[in-house]
């Protein structure tokens, strides 16, 4: 069997078949210190696309980290569930997690993880009575509590980067679509809303959209619809590979900003975006709120003041990104991926 290639360092695969669960781990890059990446835990269509899905999202958090100056590498988790987890029961969902941590045992601290998609702070405080490998606690078990804020900080702070390069004076009155109103697109939701803008939501969690509308009067749209719907600015924070080249081409907005990871389906896409004038905040910059809250936090001491003030200036590290690509007539995915190269080359 010929191996798949990736330009990362390690990729770690494990069975369990008394509950059917697959445990990946990607280590994509130690260069700038040990990895780290959060834990995904979801249904997967074949452990392929598992272990397809960490090795991406391991590399997107080598980007994140050299693109915020965070002395960690990129590594992720991803543990394919035999059912979604809302279904499975505790006794199951308990072995699970005990098999993780002896996953991230046996990398010796060469990788930490952290919360992310289908995993959250409760789910850290278990697996840090199994291992020391772990970040982003709750403040009751004596971590720095969900890294869904800060990533809804920076995420805002793209946004606002964002309308600038497309020219608008501030967010005040805009129409902006947040799409997933999770951890991180209600706080962000709650930020656009304060700053004055029109805010159209949407959710495939009918519940999640009522609360919106009724807390900041939210338009709620339908899922489908979030493609099609004209708005200044679309703010994905769901799951990634929702832009494709095709739907680059047509989506009818000014700014895009999100904390989806990987949200660009195929990198082609970047280039149509600029070609129409859309302005991108690559995502590896915009959702890195929640890497330096944990990182910031756990690693390098930080108070919660530190933290918001170095998530803030995702702003200007956008501005600057912006005004790279314009100069050198790139996507912005490219003037952000040349900085994050040359944080790395500098560390060699
Ligand atoms: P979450 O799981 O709390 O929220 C996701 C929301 O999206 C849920 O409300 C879900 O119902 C909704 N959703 C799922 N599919 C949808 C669809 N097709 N259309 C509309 N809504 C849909 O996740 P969280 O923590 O808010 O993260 C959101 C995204 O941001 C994820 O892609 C995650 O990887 C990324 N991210 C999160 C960070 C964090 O600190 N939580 C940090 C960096 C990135
Ligand atoms: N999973 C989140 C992210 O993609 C938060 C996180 C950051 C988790 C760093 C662990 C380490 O950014």
């Amino acid at each position: 069997m010929a191996l798949p290639e990736w330009d990362g360092e390690l990729t770690s695969v494990r069975h369990d078949p008394e509950t059917g669960a697959w445990f990946v781990i990607g280590v994509h890059s130690t260069r700038l210190g040990p990895a780290s990446g959060g834990t995904r835990a979801m249904v997967y269509p074949s452990v392929d696309d598992a272990v397809a899905d960490a090795r991406r999202l391991a590399g997107a958090m080598t980007l994140k980290m050299a693109a915020a100056g965070l002395p960690m590498g990129g590594g992720k988790s991803v543990i394919a569930l035999p059912a979604p987890r809302a279904e499975l029961d505790d006794a199951t969902w308990r072995r699970i997690l005990g098999l993780h941590a002896a996953n991230l045992n046996l990398l010796g601290g060469n990788y930490t993880t952290g919360p992310d998609v289908g995993t959250c702070s409760a789910d850290m405080d278990v697996l840090r009575t199994l291992t020391p490998h772990v970040f982003g606690r709750s403040a009751a078990a004596g971590g720095p509590g969900s890294s869904g804020p800060m990533t809804a900080l920076g995420v805002f702070a793209a946004v606002e980067a964002g309308v600038a390069e497309a020219g608008f004076d501030g967010v005040d009155g805009l129409r902006v679509l947040v799409q997933g109103l999770g951890a991180v697109g209600a706080d962000v939701a709650r930020l656009a809303a304060a700053a004055g803008a029109k805010l159209i939501v949407t959710d495939v969690d009918p519940a999640r959209c009522a609360a919106l509308a009724e807390e900041l009067g939210a338009e709620v749209i339908d899922t489908g619809a979030v493609l099609t719907r004209e708005c200044d600015v679309l703010v994905p924070c769901a799951t990634g590979g929702l832009v494709t080249a095709e739907v680059a081409g047509t989506l009818p907005c000014a700014v895009l900003a999100g904390a989806a990871n990987n949200l660009l389906a195929d990198p082609y896409a970047a280039e149509v975006l600029r070609r129409r004038g859309v302005v991108h905040a690559p995502d590896f910059v915009a959702n890195s709120g929640g890497a330096i809250h944990l990182v910031g936090r756990e690693v390098l001491g930080w108070d919660a003041d530190a933290v918001a003030d170095r998530t803030r200036a995702i702003r200007d590290t956008l501005a600057g990104i912006f005004d790279d690509a314009r100069t050198h007539g790139i996507t912005t995915v490219a003037a952000a991926e040349r900085r994050a190269a040359a944080t790395l080359e500098g560390a060699l």
